[in-house]
Formats: C-alpha cells, sequence, structure tokens
C-alpha cells in the first residue's frame, strides 16, 4: 500500500482500502482466504496477518499466478502459513474448513498475464455463495470489481444484483467506491455477517 510522508495510507481506489479492511479484522490464528491470488499481493498480506499459527488458502486457475504468488510468498518467508490450490474457486467451500474470519476475491484478469483468462459470473457466484457458508460470525467477505470492461460490466452487474438480494439482518452490504472518478472505475463491495446470518 503507498504511504503518504506521515506514515497514513493512501487510498487510491479499492485495494488499499480492502487492505485497511484486513489489517482491522484478521487476526493471528486466524483462517482466511484469497479466492484470486494472482500476483499474490493480497495472499501476502493475509499471510503476514495471520501470524505463525494461522492459515490462509489461496485459489487461482493459471499456473502463472500460482508460481508469481508462491514466489512472493518465498521471499517474505511465508510460504509455510499458505496452502495454494491450482483451482476454481467454485470450489472453495468443498476445500477451506469453516470457519474462517475473511474471503476475499480480486476479480478480473492476472495484471501483467492473459487478459482471456477473467473472472466471470457462472463461476464467481456460486463461489462468494460458498464464501459466505464459511464466513464466522462478524467475517468479512471482500470483493473488487471491475466494471470498466466488458465482461467485467456483465460481472458486476451480477454482483451486485446477488449482494443486494442478501437479506439485511443476516448480512451488512456496503458498496465502497472512490466518488471522484470515473463511474466505471473498480470499487470494492464488502459483506459482512452477522450473529443471525451465522444462524441461518
Ligand atoms: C485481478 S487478479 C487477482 C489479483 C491478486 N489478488 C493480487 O493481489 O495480485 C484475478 C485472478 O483471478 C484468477 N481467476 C480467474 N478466474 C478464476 C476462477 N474461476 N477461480 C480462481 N481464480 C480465477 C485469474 O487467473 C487472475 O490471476
Amino acid at each position: 500500500m503507498s504511504q503518504s510522508r506521515y506514515d497514513i495510507p493512501l487510498l487510491r481506489g479499492p485495494v488499499p482500502l480492502t487492505h485497511l479492511l484486513l489489517r482491522r479484522f484478521v487476526r493471528p490464528g486466524d483462517r482466511v482466504v484469497d479466492a484470486t491470488c494472482g500476483n499474490g499481493k493480497d495472499t501476502l498480506l493475509l499471510a503476514d496477518l495471520v501470524g505463525e499459527n494461522g492459515q490462509v488458502w489461496a485459489f487461482d486457475i493459471q499456473a502463472e499466478a500460482l508460481a508469481r504468488t508462491q514466489q512472493r510468498l518465498l521471499e517474505a518467508g511465508l510460504a509455510g502459513r499458505v496452502t495454494l490450490l491450482d483451482l476454481n474457486h467454485i470450489e472453495l467451500a468443498s476445500q477451506v474448513p469453516a470457519p474462517v474470519t475473511a474471503v476475499i476475491f480480486n476479480l478480473g484478469w492476472l495484471p501483467g498475464g492473459d487478459r482471456s483468462v477473467v473472472t466471470g459470473p457462472d463461476s464467481t457466484l456460486p463461489a462468494l455463495q460458498g464464501a459466505l457458508q464459511l464466513l464466522t460470525p462478524g467475517g468479512l467477505l471482500l470483493i473488487t470489481c471491475y466494471p470498466g470492461h466488458e465482461q467485467g460490466a456483465v460481472e458486476t452487474d451480477a454482483v451486485l444484483q446477488w449482494s443486494s438480494s442478501l437479506a439485511a439482518p443476516l448480512f451488512h452490504v456496503w458498496r465502497l467506491g472512490q466518488q471522484n472518478v470515473s463511474a466505471s472505475a473498480p470499487f470494492c463491495l464488502l459483506v459482512q455477517k452477522t450473529v443471525s446470518g451465522h444462524a441461518a
């Protein structure tokens, strides 16, 4: 996350905002999931936050993404805390034991990679639903959406519709987007499972 000269995180775009939230919610010993590990930046932060007794599960369908993430983790000495899965995140609920504190989806394509391999609603929506099952009460699901390209716009519409349909007493759903940028700029959706959401 870029820092101002006073060591304050600069909130340019949704990714630093998701990192700020993860820093507040994820504690040592927690179990967490990165549903789209890509270049591994989110996975690395999660591996740091869960500490030596925590566990991270990180999914991607591209070998290149998994290799980049593994390299980043090895360089930081944190690879032992992360289970890297060469799997579609549709498998999330069957691969990860509940409960988890946070699940992050950074949708779209691999930055600096093959843009034809991109997340899409057919797998994203069931994967999000699976993530909700895993969350502990108070746990967070963070989704970064990219409406600025054609497939991303279709996926964003589907994710917005899905998130709006979540019952208010069971989940707190927030849309966090920078206001003074293009209307098609990326933004973040936050879903927090409530205690009643856990019991339902
Ligand atoms: C925007 S990148 C993720 C960025 C990453 N979190 C980071 O910190 O660098 C999106 C990733 O999603 C992956 N992806 C696309 N469809 C997927 C699926 N169905 N299951 C898991 N990963 C998928 C892509 O291969 C790509 O690496």
